[in-house]
């Protein structure tokens, strides 16, 4: 096993992208992507600046893009197969812009540039919360939403840690070779506590079950905003 693989994220949606290249029709936030609320939870997008924090293939941003009346979206992943197949499907949207870097590094330089957080599993989820979440807030605007799914507990079925900790999840190299990677899944005061001490307000979180189909899991809902 290694952890230095400098791309675990090459397999994930390859096989998706094959067959799957339109805009999608809607915007899920939950395990599974067929139910819950949409993006009415990031509150109001016109003319909004916005940013999809592991972004992946950009499905979510794209549907964002094209759907609703953002200013412009930027959907950021630090994994290179990740982006290259973002820019394959979607590199042509307008208002999209699909931008290959680390999150943290990213919004370390975007001071108050950003109305509009969110992950959907994305970087929240795999990036040390005490690096994330403060670049997050100084990065947005004042009253600007941070806005994340994450699992409520392990893919396995373990429960989610109580402290902030992050666990080795399994992961695979581009050429099958087993890996692992960090997942920080957390029980919701977890995140509260940490939105607070990053200095966020307004913080609320939502668990919504898991639904039917192959590895069910619950999902946290979290939202919060940088005080005005
Ligand atoms: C499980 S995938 C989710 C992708 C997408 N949000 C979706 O719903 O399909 C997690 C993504 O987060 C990205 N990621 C993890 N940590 C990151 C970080 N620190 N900065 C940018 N991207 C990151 C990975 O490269 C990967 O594409």
């Amino acid at each position: 096993m290694t952890a230095t693989t400098p791309d675990l994220w090459h397999h994930y949606g390859r096989s998706r992208a094959e067959t799957d290249r339109g805009i999608p029709a809607s915007f899920c936030w939950i395990w599974g992507q067929s139910t819950g609320p949409g993006p009415e939870v990031l509150g109001p997008l016109s003319g909004a600046h916005v940013a999809d924090l592991g972004a992946g293939a950009a499905r979510h941003a794209a549907h964002l893009a094209v759907h609703h009346p953002v200013s412009r979206i930027d959907a950021v992943d630090a994994s290179p197969s990740q982006t290259a197949m973002a820019l394959e499907l979607f590199g042509q949207v307008p208002r999209l812009q699909i931008l290959s870097t680390d999150a943290v590094a990213h919004l370390q330089t975007a001071h108050a540039s950003y109305d509009v957080l969110y992950s959907v599993f994305g970087a929240v989820d795999f990036t040390d919360p005490h690096e994330l979440l403060p670049a997050a807030r100084q990065a947005l605007t004042p009253g600007g939403r941070l806005v994340f799914s994450t699992p409520a507990h392990f893919l396995s079925g373990h429960v989610a840690e109580a402290d902030v900790t992050s666990r080795k999840i399994a992961a695979k190299t581009q050429d099958g070779k087993a890996a692992w990677m960090p997942r920080w899944v957390l029980q919701a005061h977890a995140w509260i506590h940490l939105l607070d001490q990053a200095g966020f307000s307004g913080i609320s979180v939502e668990t919504w079950p898991a639904g039917q189909g192959p590895r069910p899991a619950a999902t946290l809902l979290v939202s919060a905003r940088r005080p005005a």
